[in-house]
């Protein structure tokens, strides 16, 4: 017989603080519901809004409806902005003077034909998706350092997407710039490990392929609906938020304490098969 550890904590989060971007809505609020029922103490979740249906209050409100006894507490941020993420980061480090797991989560993406592409929306795209992780990282390190140790490293999440290792969409619905991001947010990942493992930091790479969200659903209707996107999944499904939960538990918990610079496609295995892909 092995001798494991604390065997019954391996997958938990007690004590731990989180910060996650894009915490109001979709994949961000997947992980903040995760990680409090987990056990987490306190998730954090940012996002530029505040009030209404997608905002961050009415997150905050439902997360804190939860059966546990973590609570969540919203920021309002713009994560593409580094004045502003230093605000960010000043708040909690005044009210919590840590931060045990990041995940990074907040993206934008553009669509639409090659030439006419605004100069704005690669703009927007690589301010939030690549150079708002670097400056958030980078500003947090003192934040990410506070509780960490070799045993119990803290965890930095990027959430990327299979747009970063395929070329997705190209033509009337293309992603190009898009796609380069996330490429760019999987190599930033990878950096990162290297720069910050030995400070007891591990940085990681979540890559989601097709969950319904705000973000994702009006190219799931542009490229024919979620039921032709099923059928051509090897798995014959979407996303669910179950799939985010489990993938972030595992990378921010014990389990997933030796895990660094990875990349983890989370896609039924779509990012594998050309399938229809190849007809666009
Ligand atoms: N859903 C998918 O199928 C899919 C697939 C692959 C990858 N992803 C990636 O997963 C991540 C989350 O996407 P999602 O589908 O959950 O999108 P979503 O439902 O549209 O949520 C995006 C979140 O990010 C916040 N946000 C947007 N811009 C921000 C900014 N400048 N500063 C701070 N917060 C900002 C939004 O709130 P505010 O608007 O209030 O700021 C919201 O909380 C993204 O990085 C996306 O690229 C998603």
């Amino acid at each position: 017989m092995s001798e494991f550890k604390n065997y019954d904590c391996l997958f938990r989060l007690d004590g731990k603080i989180a910060l996650i971007t894009g915490g109001s809505r979709g994949l961000g609020l997947h992980a903040a519901t995760a990680f409090l029922l987990a056990g987490a103490e306190k998730v954090i979740i940012t996002a530029r809004k505040r009030e209404g249906e997608q905002g961050i209050d009415q997150a905050v409100e439902r997360l804190n409806k939860l059966p546990v006894a973590g609570k969540a507490v919203g920021i309002a941020a713009n994560v593409a902005q580094t004045d502003d993420i230093q605000r960010l980061v000043d708040e909690i480090k005044k009210s919590e003077g840590r931060i045990d797991i990041l995940v990074a989560n907040a993206g934008a993406t553009w669509g639409g034909p090659f030439e006419p592409t605004p100069d704005w929306s690669s703009q927007k795209v690589l301010d939030l998706n690549v150079r708002g992780i670097f400056n958030l990282v980078r500003l947090a390190v003192p934040l990410l350092t506070a509780g960490a140790t070799r045993e119990d490293p803290s965890r930095v999440i990027i959430v990327s997407s299979t747009a970063g290792i395929n070329v997705p969409h190209i033509g009337d619905n293309g992603t190009i710039m898009y796609s380069v991001s996330k490429a760019a947010a999987h190599h930033l990942s990878r950096n990162l490990a290297m720069e910050l493992g030995p400070r007891n930091i591990t940085c990681n790479t979540v890559a989601p392929g097709f969950f319904p969200s705000k973000l994702a659903n009006g190219l799931i209707e542009l490229l024919g609906g979620d039921q032709q996107l099923r059928d051509d999944n090897p798995r014959k499904r979407l996303g669910e938020p179950e799939d985010i939960a489990g993938v972030m538990v595992y990378l921010a918990s014990a389990a997933g304490s030796y895990i660094n610079g990875e990349d983890i496609s989370v896609d039924g295995g779509a990012h594998l098969s050309a399938g229809r892909l190849a007809k666009i």
